[in-house]
């Protein structure tokens, strides 16, 4: 039987001076998706570990950093000390995955590596049974509200026969221009863990939208079998 589908709204998207409300909103998701911008990785600013921590303490479910910036070797630890607890780091932004990829377990949460899109999934191969989790950006990191990148699609399939044939099965969580009309072909791909920021925020009833993703992802699922 394939994992749980698990549905990653983007605080992103949502509205920072009343984010205890925005996030009792989506307290049917799965995850709380993080993104931490530093405005030299990508050309954009968001958020820093202070206000992780201010997320952390106003919800229930996991919060799920995302790390764009260009030196996670420095930064990680502050992450995982406001709480994060699954944690991607850019395998484009460090020399040193492997012992990122240690360090974030030592400290006992979930490691993954996030690829942009021109980055090739083999590039993880050496890594793969190490890793909880492989985050493909399914845009080009940096804003929310972009569109879906098709070839994404082969890309997933690549990756998760690649698992297939290591015998692993980390969780593949996808990221950007993700909503209701792609989901099923995303899930169908073989992603199970879907970050979603417009598709949730932008809508007025967050969990009749958390419902309607996770609805039509595991119809992708159930139709791909
Ligand atoms: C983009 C971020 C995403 C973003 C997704 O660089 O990593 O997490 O919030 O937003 P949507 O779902 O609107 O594309
Ligand atoms: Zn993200």
């Amino acid at each position: 039987m394939s994992d749980p589908i698990q549905i990653a709204p983007s605080i992103l998207a949502a509205d920072y001076a009343r984010i205890s409300e925005e996030l009792a909103q989506v307290s049917s998701a799965d995850l709380i998706h993080f993104d931490v911008m530093d405005g030299h990785f990508v050309p954009n600013i968001s958020f820093g570990a202070d206000f992780l921590r201010a997320v952390k303490a106003s919800t229930d479910l996991p919060v799920d950093a995302h790390l764009m910036v260009s030196n996670p070797d420095e930064v990680v630890e502050k992450f995982l000390d406001a709480g994060a607890d699954s944690l991607s780091f850019h395998y484009e932004a460090t020399a040193h995955a492997h012992r990122l990829v240690s360090l974030i377990h030592d400290r006992g949460a979930r490691a993954s590596i996030a690829i942009n899109p021109a980055t090739p999934v083999c590039l993880l191969e050496p890594i793969l049974d190490d890793l909880d989790m492989v985050l493909v950006m399914t845009v080009n990191p940096g804003f929310g509200g972009q569109r879906f990148i098709d070839s994404s699609l082969k890309k997933l399939r690549r990756l998760r026969r690649m698992c297939d044939e290591h015998g692993v099965n980390p969780r593949i969580e996808v990221d950007g221009g993700i909503d209701a009309g792609n989901i099923a072909a995303v899930a169908a791909a073989g992603a199970n863990v879907f970050v979603a920021g417009s598709s949730v925020f932008g809508c007025e009833d967050r969990s009749r939208a958390i419902a309607e993703l996770r609805g039509a992802a595991e119809g992708g699922v159930t139709k791909s079998a």
